[in-house]
């Protein structure tokens, strides 16, 4: 049979990636689809350098839309990143009768909606496994591996810039701004980290798992969205001291009255394997009532890494393609008429339970007016940890481990809390889970 025709939108980093290891191994990946996969067309704003790496037998243009036009190619792979030319480039393609594959998590955690709505109108197939931590299969695990679960909860590392920055500070004792700037200097961090560094990037991974693990529509503008900005070195050394370890986490859990949806620093106990994952690696812990804890590693990001998952759609759409529409995975795991409706929760209506780091005057009656506050809210403390003062000083760190509360309590005993005149500064609270 004949090879099936790709067009590629953008040859930078997943792009080559995705090229080298499809020409690298296209026996294997021939057998496994059941015919030949060649990139035929490559749309890129720098020419010569993506000829550079194609060569000559592949046709090269700057402008993307001739890929779209051309009617050899029934597969479009955008991997040109962003909500802007790429969301435009996605929608021709799609009207235009071609299956997409896509890498761009941000696109379809804003525009998902429509995306796949028009998807289905037409009958084509949007994949986008390498959308969440890159390499893992993650998306196939949920979509179809699992199928058989009602999913309850999932948390997942789904950042490998910042887990590389919290595993530095943590190991080295460093500040965030000293391992940032090491992180750039290495290549993990963009020069604009700024959807890495405040969890943007993990919540727009955190919205599309949702989606699939609960059969909601993708809601990115509900996730709550926090990064590791404001963490301190001593924090995560406190943490250690009580047994966990800081992550910056991705966590969508089904609740009685809806759904959370939320990124944020995260303490986790330290004899948790997710708690060991290290570097710039990625993990997610998916919990279903049938399967129990399954957890899924590997590099989240990464040339040939995130290559292996674009291909993976390429090989499932070279089997599908010729399918009834109606016999296909659905994008989002359900049918469009089997879709719930079950709300985000807001902030004030998550469970956690709480790190607190109070610095407060080393005397007596403090710590009693602080468990006395957290008592009157009903938030149950589970251990304390007072820094020994050194000799002549007069305030001290006060940490405080609370159990499951819900955070709109929280709120307001932090408020009670911190109008106390023998509280000295802002409070510290970081989410604490127990993941068991
Ligand atoms: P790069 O910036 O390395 O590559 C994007 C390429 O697209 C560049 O070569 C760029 O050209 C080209 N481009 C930009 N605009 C156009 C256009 N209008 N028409 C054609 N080509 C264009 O990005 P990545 O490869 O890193 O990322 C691609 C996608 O994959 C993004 O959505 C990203 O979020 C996602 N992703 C990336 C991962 C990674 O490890 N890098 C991991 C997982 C997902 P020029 O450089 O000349 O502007
Ligand atoms: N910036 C992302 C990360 C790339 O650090 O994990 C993969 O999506």
């Amino acid at each position: 049979m004949k090879a099936i025709k790709v067009g590629l939108l953008g040859i930078g980093t997943v792009g080559s990636g995705t090229f080298n290891v499809l020409r690298r191994n296209q026996e294997e990946i021939r057998g496994r689809a059941g015919r030949g996969i060649e990139i035929a067309m490559v749309a890129d704003l720098d020419v010569a350098r993506a000829k550079g790496i194609v060569g000559d037998s592949v046709e090269v243009v700057d402008d993307a839309r001739k890929v779209i036009a051309n009617p050899e190619i029934d597969i479009v792979i955008e991997l040109i990143g962003g909500y802007g030319v790429a969301k435009a480039l996605v929608l021709e393609a799609i009207a235009a009768g071609k299956h997409v594959v896509t890498a761009n998590k941000a696109l379809l955690a804003v525009h998902g909606t429509e995306i796949f709505a028009a998807a289905h109108a037409k009958g084509v197939i949007v994949a986008f496994e390498a959308a969440v931590a890159g390499g893992i299969p993650i998306i196939k695990a949920l979509r179809e591996g699992l199928t058989a679960n009602r999913i309850e909860w999932i948390a997942g590392i789904i950042n490998g810039t910042t887990n590389f920055i919290l595993s530095e500070m943590r190991s080295k004792g460093l500040d965030f701004g000293v391992v940032l700037k090491e992180a750039q200097r290495l290549g993990y961090a963009e020069a604009d980290p700024t959807f890495d560094i405040e969890g943007v990037d993990a919540a727009h991974k955190a919205t599309i798992m949702s989606a699939i693990a609960f059969g909601i529509s993708v809601q990115f503008d509900k996730a709550h969205v926090e990064g590791i900005t404001k963490l301190q070195a001593a924090d995560i050394k406190y943490a250690e001291q009580l047994g966990y370890r800081i992550k910056l986490l991705g966590i969508t859990r089904r609740r009685d009255n809806g759904i959370e949806l939320r990124v944020h620093p995260t303490l986790i106990p330290t004899n948790r394997l997710i708690a060991n994952v290290e570097g710039a690696m990625n993990a997610v812990v998916v919990q279903g009532d049938a399967v129990g804890s399954t957890l899924y590693y590997g590099k989240g990001a990464g040339s040939e890494p995130t290559a292996s998952a674009v291909i993976a759609d390429l090989v499932d759409i070279t089997r599908l393609h010729t399918a009834d529409p109606e016999h296909r995975v659905p994008h989002l795991a359900f049918r469009p008429d089997a879709m719930s409706d079950t709300p985000i929760l807001s902030m004030d209506e998550v469970q956690t339970a709480f790190y607190l780091r109070l610095c407060v005057a080393d005397q007596a009656g403090v710590l009693s007016s602080i468990t006395t506050i957290l008592a009157e809210n009903d938030i149950s403390i589970d251990a304390v940890l007072q820094r020994e003062s050194a000799e002549g000083e007069k305030q001290t760190d006060l940490i405080i481990l609370t159990h499951d509360t819900v955070e709109g309590r929280m709120n307001k005993a932090l408020a009670q809390m911190q109008a106390l005149t023998t509280v000295l500064a802002p409070i510290v609270r970081i989410r604490k889970e127990e993941l068991a």
